[in-house]
């Protein structure tokens, strides 16, 4: 696979690395609109082909893929041009910023016919993929309460950086720069992991969101800090199971753990997943009288990058495909909604779509998002 790299920036140098170490995959040429990080990057990489716009590289064209890698609100109108190109996408996370954007995303990669995939990147680990095969086999019996959390604290340490001072940051913290706060930037990747683990979808959900004041004024230059900072979550699954899903930024002592808990009449399951690591424990049969919880073996998994490289070279789509994580991004675009109007919200009505929504509503997709009444 040729891959061109859009956007150079932080998670780019994560992704091409993870390119590079699969056999067949060459990184041919990358993209930044600033100069600088583009030839920073580049000489790290070694990639001869650099372009200050994605027109310029396309125009090239001597490429077969391309990963999208530039902040939330970029992926829309660049991941519609390589479409466009006849490129495969694999398009970093959220899909878009709002559920009409990744849904119009979703038709033109379909459409098109080109590999499309999400880098929901906790898919990558092993002990969530085993919870869901022990889901799905029935080992846990009936699922009746989950539990996820994502939990971070780069508003309090500055362990990955600086938000105060760094506009890598900072574009995080404001919705004029594209951001939905905690909830669309890891918001998707826990959603994802709890309903992805408890193999079920989201039908129902009651949001919070809480923007905390973190400068004189709410603003930092030209950042207006309004973005959400934590949200808590209160969702009903397809499969009759009750959750609770909370993400915060402010989580001192935590740079960056999920934790999913499956609680079901037969048995149940835990998933840890920190930066040293990740585990699954159980608990099940006569350990449910005691309350005792064991480790669990877990076999390898292979990579959203090994897959969307072997899903290229066989012309076969795998998962996450965009169109899933446009489902995801409506359960996000409802979770604003029902902050705003303090209500729950049900995903399988038909008749009232969050307002962001409206210019780009179908009607023949699968569920839409309405009120509960
Ligand atoms: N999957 C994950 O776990 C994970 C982790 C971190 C970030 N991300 C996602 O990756 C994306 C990028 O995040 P980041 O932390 O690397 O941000 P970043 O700001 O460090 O990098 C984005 C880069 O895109 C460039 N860019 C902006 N507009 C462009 C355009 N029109 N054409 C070409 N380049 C353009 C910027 O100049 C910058 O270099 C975001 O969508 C973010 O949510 C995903």
């Amino acid at each position: 696979m040729r891959l061109l790299v859009l956007g150079t920036g932080v998670m780019a140098r994560n992704q091409v690395a993870n390119f590079l170490a699969i056999d067949g995959v060459e990184v041919v040429g990358a993209v930044d609109t600033d100069r600088t990080r583009l030839d920073e990057f580049a000489d790290h990489f070694n990639i001869e082909k650099r372009f200050s716009t994605l027109d310029e590289a396309i125009a090239w064209g001597d490429f077969d893929a391309a990963t999208n890698v530039t902040p939330d609100r970029i992926h829309h109108p660049t991941s519609l041009a390589l479409i466009a190109a006849g490129k495969h996408v694999f398009c970093e996370k959220p899909l878009a910023e709002n559920y009409g954007h990744a849904l119009e995303m979703t038709e033109a990669a379909e459409a098109a016919g080109v590999i499309n995939m999400v880098n929901l990147t906790y898919r990558n680990v092993a002990p969530l993929q085993r919870a869901r095969e022990m889901v799905l086999a029935g080992e846990l019996g009936t699922i009746k309460h989950v539990e996820a959390s994502y939990l971070q604290s780069w508003l309090v340490s500055r362990a990955w950086g600086d938000w105060r001072t760094e506009s890598r940051w900072l574009w995080r913290l404001s919705t004029g720069h594209g951001s939905n706060g905690v909830l669309g930037d890891v918001g998707i990747h826990i959603l994802d992991f709890a309903a992805y683990g408890a193999a079920t979808d989201i039908d129902h959900v009651f949001a919070r969101l809480k923007t905390f004041n973190k400068a004189p004024g709410g603003q930092i230059g030209e950042y207006m800090l309004d973005a959400n900072d934590s949200f808590t979550m209160s969702v009903d699954f397809a499969n009759g199971a009750l959750g609770v899903i909370h993400a915060s930024r402010w989580a001192t002592g935590h740079l960056n753990e999920l934790k999913l808990r499956i609680y079901g009449e037969k048995g149940s399951l835990e998933v840890i997943h920190r930066p040293d690591g990740s585990d699954l424990r159980g608990c099940f049969g006569d350990d449910i009288e005691n309350a005792v919880w064991r480790g669990i073996d877990v076999p390898p998994v292979l990579t959203n990058y090994q897959r969307f490289a072997e899903a290229v070279r066989t012309g076969k789509q795998d998962d996450p495909n965009f169109r899933h994580a446009a489902n995801l991004q409506k359960v996000i675009d409802l979770a604003i909604v029902s902050e705003k109007e303090r209500r729950e919200l049900n995903l399988l009505a038909s008749d009232r779509p969050p307002a962001q929504e409206q210019e780009n509503k179908t009607d023949d997709q699968g569920p839409t998002l309405a009120l509960v009444v």
